[in-house]
């Protein structure tokens, strides 16, 4: 893709799924990436596994803690020279019927995917203006972001959020040559996915899918390389939904 040699990427949740498939996407097309995880010795294991392809960096962090985010940036930006493209997406789900969601768990999906993008997301942000040099930023939602799910509510409406957080930053932050935009992922293949469902639910739900299965990391890794590329130079504060056409039914 075009565009992305040399520059320098920032990806949270980058120790395994689909981030973990994007920083070595990102090493391949000759990126420089930093990632953070919430787990160390995670985050370890895969700079140790990607190194092979690139320079790799990385801490562990919670995107919640905003302390634990302006230093993630400071540590991000000082390793990388400066950050042109962050790959805001950093993640929990799991199910919960609605009528028993508590405020504790409502809370901590809120704080994790919705406060943690925005505060990783406003650092960025913030430190990309004052270079001028521009850049990209694109934030994680999900095809749950557009449409409901069953036992999904505090999930949907973290994702949901993030759609409109990312179309006001798009406002905000175009005069400044940052472009912003989501994307929305049907079901992909990984460890979340794996923690949630069994096999025999797993083999049951690609019925819903037009494509006949699920997504894999690498094909949302390159989703996330598009949108963040010159070959999406146009692209700004718009959902890229990648769900194997589980939406158009
Ligand atoms: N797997 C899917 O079907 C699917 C579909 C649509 C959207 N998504 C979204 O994609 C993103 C990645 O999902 P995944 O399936 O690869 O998940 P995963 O559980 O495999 O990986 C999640 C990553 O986020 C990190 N993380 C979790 N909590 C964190 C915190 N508080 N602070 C910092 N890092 C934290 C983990 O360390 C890990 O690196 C999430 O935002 C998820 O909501 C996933």
């Amino acid at each position: 893709m075009r565009g992305l040699k040399g520059k320098s990427v920032l990806i949270t949740g980058g120790s395994r799924g689909i981030g973990q498939a994007t920083a070595q996407r990102f090493l391949e097309e000759g990126s420089q990436v930093f990632i953070c995880g919430l787990e160390r010795e995670e985050v370890e294991q895969t700079v140790e596994k990607l190194a092979k392809l690139g320079k790799i960096q990385g801490i562990a962090c919670d995107v919640s803690v905003e302390d634990q985010v302006l230093d993630l940036v400071a540590q991000a930006e000082h390793a990388l020279g400066g950050i042109d493209i962050l790959i805001d997406n950093a993640g929990i789900a799991w199910e919960e019927p609605f009528l028993e969601i508590t405020a504790e768990h409502w809370d901590k999906i809120i704080a994790v995917n919705l406060r943690g993008m925005f505060l990783v997301a406003r650092e960025v942000a913030r430190r990309m203006v004052a270079r001028g040099k521009g850049g990209a930023i694109v934030l994680m939602s999900s095809k749950n972001g557009l449409a409901g799910e069953v036992k999904y509510a505090h999930y949907n409406a973290s994702k949901g959020a993030v759609v409109m957080l990312m179309k006001t930053m798009a406002l905000e932050l175009g005069p400044h040559n940052i472009r912003v935009n989501a994307l929305c992922p049907g079901y992909i293949l990984t460890p979340l996915a794996e923690s949630i469902d069994s096999p025999e639910f797993i083999a049951a739900y690609v019925n819903n899918i037009p494509l006949g299965r699920l997504g894999r990391p690498a094909e949302v890794a390159a989703a996330y390389a598009f949108l963040a590329s010159d070959d999406a130079s146009f692209m700004h504060g718009t959902e890229l939904l990648l769900d194997g056409g589980q939406l158009s039914q």
